[in-house]
């Protein structure tokens, strides 16, 4: 007895196989995160995230003109912020000529079109490396969510088209909606960091802007008590449901790839665009294995990137995003 139904003639050459195929990947997918620094003509190599770069606002313009030449159309801004401009409540966050206001205008002058997202959170401003204010061996939620307001409304000012909350304090994204309605920047949309975990992938994020929780006595040194543990996942729809009923107008899941159950989860509970982020560690262990020649780097990253949209992502942040438009040309 021969089988009638053969999956395989579905599979028997690349046009079939194209013409089968249930997810692709390209240039509109991808949200590129880029990290600025301070100075003139900086272009310096992240040690752990090769062939990624930290750069001056010069660079940065040349940059964005070069990703959106490429078809790319959305970044994620972060900055290093120089020691010395650190303090507990990152106020350094909110100076109108600070080095992120000043990258806002810079993408903006220099690639009208280039949609900007930009990191709301404390850690990089932060001389403890966290998410929010510490106080009394705490990471304080609501004396940091109205930072994180004031945060927003002064990148908003600065020209973002989105803002990115990604510290996990409750209530933030009600708190930052209901700021941007009152400063009249109603059409400035939130990507919330709805489901972010407390992974050990961010570590080269972490050397990139010199951001780690610091090593103090009664300072935390992790961010467990506001990231979430990984080892749940009905928390992660809770969290989801109440970033989009509190305004998010998109929810990210972090990190990626091993979270792509989550992502599922999400994708089939809500309706809202869904970001995953495929942070730093994940580009660093391709990175390096490729390095060795223990994998095919341009084979698993295409295979990692199509899971995450075959799990269900509209959007993926992802270092790649310029490896992957070069490879489909
Ligand atoms: C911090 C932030 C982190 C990342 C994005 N925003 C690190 C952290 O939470 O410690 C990680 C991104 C990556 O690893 O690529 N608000």
């Amino acid at each position: 007895m021969y089988p009638i139904i053969r999956n395989r003639r579905l599979r028997a050459s690349e046009s079939i196989r194209r013409l089968v195929r249930e997810t692709s990947i390209g240039p509109d997918d991808f949200l590129v995160p880029l990290f600025v620094v301070e100075g003139k003509g900086i272009k310096e190599e992240i040690a752990s995230m090769p062939n990624y770069y930290r750069l001056s606002l010069d660079q940065l313009e040349n940059e964005v003109k070069e990703l959106w030449k490429m078809g790319l159309c959305a970044v994620l801004l972060f900055v290093k912020v120089p020691e010395n401009l650190k303090d507990n409540k990152g106020s350094e966050a909110l100076n109108p000529n600070g080095l992120m206001q000043l990258a806002i205008k810079k993408v903006k002058d220099a690639c009208p079109g280039m949609l900007v997202m930009t990191d709301v959170a404390l850690d990089p401003y932060s001389s403890y490396g966290h998410d929010g204010i510490v106080g009394n061996g705490q990471i304080l939620n609501d004396e940091t969510v109205e930072v994180l307001a004031e945060m927003s409304v002064s990148h908003a000012e600065a020209g973002a088209d989105f803002v990115a909350p990604s510290d996990m304090m409750d209530g933030r994204i009600l708190t930052i909606r209901e700021a941007l309605e009152d400063e009249g920047f109603t059409n400035t949309g939130i990507m919330s960091y709805s489901a972010k975990y407390a992974s050990s992938f961010y570590g080269p994020f972490r050397d990139a802007l010199d951001s780690a929780p610091v090593d103090i006595k009664n300072v935390p040194k992790d961010k467990k008590t506001y990231q979430m543990d990984f080892a749940n996942r009905f928390e992660a729809i809770r969290e989801t449901q109440m970033d989009i009923d509190e305004g998010a107008d998109i929810v990210m899941i972090k990190p990626g790839i091993a979270y792509l159950d989550i992502v599922r989860e999400i994708r089939n509970e809500v309706d809202v665009p869904i970001a995953v982020y495929q942070v730093s560690g994940e580009y660093a262990m391709l990175k390096a294995a490729a390095e060795k020649g223990w994998l095919d780097h341009d084979a698993v990253m295409m295979e990692q990137l199509l899971a995450i949209k075959r799990a269900g992502a509209n959007i993926i942040a992802s270092y790649f995003a310029k490896d992957v438009v070069r490879l489909l040309g």
